[in-house]
């Protein structure tokens, strides 16, 4: 029996030593039919079981299996490390280093005028203003005359129109015009409705001005409204767009369209209104324009100034994501550099 034993041992130390010279799983896989196998030399010593006793068989078995459950373990780990080995030869070969960081796929995105379209249209929605849309070639009397800027008024020289070959027919200055075509669409239902969409005017281009830019419009009419509906509004608004706390005034303006008329303004953003190089130094940043809707403008809309009041305000689309994401020049939006349009 102990010569059975000492067979095994022999075997067992000749097998450890074979398997670490074996370099690729072929070979690897060879050594097992030659050592472990069932034609292998481990069955050919426990052959001689046969000539034991029964009460040593248990004990050579006993051992054999021990010696059989290290070397098959032993196999495992070694061909682990030879496929981690081949592997790295492959790579090298081929040339490539898995730990370098990938290539990340382009993705599109929402354009940033878009994407602050979107967020502003979606702070009026959940107060209960549906969009509207309306066109953006208008006749000269939808974007003036209806809106109570009388003929040749300078009024009409603050925004410098582009004209067509057709008389009459321009393209929008501000989505104003879009309130005419509300009013006229729901009088006498009390409305609220905001009217997003691009906009023309034939200014200089700078960095403060496009020639084409968009708009948001808001409109709101019914029984009773007072100013207090629309600074509500626009503080729930400037929180919403800004971030909560942020304050806002009024600064009395004149707009045709509306008495009275104001300019409104938010705390600066970056300094919170200590000053600083945004707001000028002032505090201040000027985000609309806005103000109750004028009897003559109500009138021509169908809706009886009597009965009806109503307020509304218009802001540049461009303005609150340049003020919102600190960005200085407004030709970036239009001027197609994916650096732009990707960062912001
Ligand atoms: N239409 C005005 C502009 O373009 C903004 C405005 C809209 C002002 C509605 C008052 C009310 O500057």
């Amino acid at each position: 029996m102990s010569d059975l034993i000492a067979q095994l041992e022999e075997l067992s130390a000749e097998a450890a030593a074979a398997l670490a010279t074996t370099q690729t799983t072929a070979e690897s896989e060879a050594w097992y039919h030659e050592y472990l196998g069932r034609k292998g030399r481990m069955t050919a010593v426990l052959r001689g079981l046969g000539q034991l006793s029964p009460e040593q068989r248990p004990q050579v078995g006993k051992r054999a299996n021990e010696i059989k459950q290290v070397l098959e373990q032993a196999l495992a780990e070694h061909q682990e490390q030879i496929a981690a080995d081949e592997m790295a030869r492959v790579l090298a070969a081929e040339g490539i280093d898995v730990t370098m960081p990938g290539r990340r796929p382009q993705v599109g995105k929402l354009h940033p005028t878009n994407q602050a379209m979107r967020d502003i249209v979606h702070i009026f929605n959940q107060m209960g203003f549906q969009v509207f849309d309306s066109p953006e070639v208008e006749t000269d009397d939808m974007n003036f005359g209806l809106l109570n800027f009388p003929l040749d008024h300078p009024a009409r020289e603050m925004q410098d129109t582009f004209f067509t070959t057709t008389p009459d027919v321009i393209l929008r200055t501000h989505t104003s015009p879009g309130q005419i075509h509300a009013m006229r669409k729901y009088a006498p239902e009390p409305i609220r409705v905001v009217l997003p969409g691009k906009c023309y005017r034939n200014e200089d281009v700078t960095a403060r001005s496009e020639m084409m830019f968009y708009q948001v419009e808001g409109l709101a009419i019914g029984h009773n409204i007072t100013f207090s509906d629309l600074k509500g509004t626009l503080l729930n608004f400037a929180n919403q767009m800004y971030g909560e706390g942020r304050k806002i005034r009024f600064r009395k303006s004149y707009f045709p369209f509306t008495e009275p008329s104001v300019e409104v303004d938010v705390d600066c953003i970056l300094c919170g209104g200590a000053g600083c190089r945004i707001c000028k130094y002032t505090g201040w940043l000027e985000i609309l324009g806005a103000g109750m809707v004028h009897p003559v403008v109500l009138r021509n809309g169908g809706y009886d100034p009597a009965i009806y009041s109503g307020f509304a305000f218009g802001m540049g689309i461009e303005r609150q994501a340049m003020l919102k994401r600190g960005v200085d020049d407004i030709r970036l939006f239009y001027s197609n550099d994916v650096r732009f349009l990707e960062r912001v």
